[in-house]
């Protein structure tokens, strides 16, 4: 065994609605990361308490947890505070990222592209809503991922259904301009200014209709990695993501969705900021591409692990 990151928990599982995806991230990272001589260990978040993972004696963690209690910040506060060096975004990066309405707000704020929206509650007039974004609208619960609670709407009488759907996910709900064209990612590694794209990927579902079925389950979604795109213009999305990424101040991995519009020009959905590490994964698709292995992409992301809270200095 290697003794270069101490024993290492391999956080997974947990309580969102993407537990069962995280169980397989999970798996994927401790084998690969025990291939590696690690001396990594699974501890699922949705199983066990923080007195447990206190117990465990780990020298630093990755998390492989998605959604909430995993991926939002609550959990990686707590690992500040216990002093436990864990990957990926620190608690306030994690946090924006997971709402989809704070991140384009910050986004908006950066002069990155992101379609225009508005934010629902019980009380919005959908008819005015749509007049004033048009239609087709993307409807959606902030703070979900894996495309629950997403509806695309292409007539007024469908908001209300769409809107309700979205509100069993979130009290605020984001209605978002459709952008008709191609879907692309972007897996970006590092932080601030090291902060650095890998290839970008073309996702081809079928029907253009990216759900959690062709996500996870079904067998017909395509990739084309690397996209095939002119160079200036892939080197431009890359670059969006980059400054997409360190606008919230992400650090250690995270993804970035995009749509490209049918005049070539590309739009930030949202910052994914703990993946998907599955084998059909995006970010391992991606880092292989751009020749990086599971196996170290794995260690890459846990060489970073680290406390992102500087303490104050000592009274
Ligand atoms: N504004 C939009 N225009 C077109 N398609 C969208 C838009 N927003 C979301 N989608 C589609 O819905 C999917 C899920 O939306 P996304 O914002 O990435 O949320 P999440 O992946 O967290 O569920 C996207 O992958 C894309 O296929
Ligand atoms: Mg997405």
């Amino acid at each position: 065994m290697s003794d270069k990151f101490g024993r290492v928990g391999v956080l997974y599982g947990g309580t969102s609605a993407e537990r069962e995806v995280s169980l397989m991230s999970g798996q994927g990272v401790h084998e690969a990361l025990r291939g590696a001589g690690v001396d990594a260990h699974l501890f699922d978040t949705g199983r066990y308490t923080l007195v447990d993972l206190i117990n465990a004696g780990f020298d630093r963690v990755f998390i492989a947890l998605h959604g909430r209690h995993g991926e939002d910040g609550t959990l990686q506060g707590a690992l500040e505070l216990l002093q436990l060096p864990y990957t990926g975004s620190g608690p306030m990066a994690s946090s924006l990222a997971m709402d989809k309405i704070m991140t384009k707000k910050v986004w908006l704020q950066q002069g990155l592209p992101t379609p225009d929206y508005a934010v629902l509650t019980p009380d919005s007039d959908l008819d005015r809503v749509a007049a004033s974004l048009g239609l087709p609208l993307i409807i959606k619960p902030p703070h979900e991922g894996s495309t629950l609670g997403v509806t695309r709407v292409d007539g007024v009488a469908g908001l209300r259904k769409a809107y309700e759907l979205a509100a069993l996910y979130d009290s605020e709900v984001l209605a978002e301009q459709f952008v008709e064209g191609r879907e692309l990612t972007v897996p970006i590694l590092g932080k601030g200014n090291t902060a650095r794209a890998l290839p970008i990927i073309e996702i081809v579902a079928p029907g253009g209709n990216y759900d959690y079925e062709h996500k996870y389950i079904s067998n017909d979604t395509q990739y084309v990695c690397p996209a095939s795109l002119d160079p200036a213009l892939s080197a431009s999305i890359q670059r969006i993501a980059e400054q997409s990424y360190t606008a919230l101040k992400c650090e250690g991995w995270g993804r970035a969705d995009f749509m490209l519009d049918e005049s070539g020009r590309p739009w930030l959905l949202e910052m994914n900021t703990s993946p998907g590490m599955t084998s059909h994964s995006l970010v391992p698709m991606g880092a292989k591409a751009a020749g990086m292995s599971y196996a170290e992409l794995c260690l890459e992301i846990l060489s970073t692990a680290c406390c992102k809270v500087q303490a104050p200095p000592a009274v």
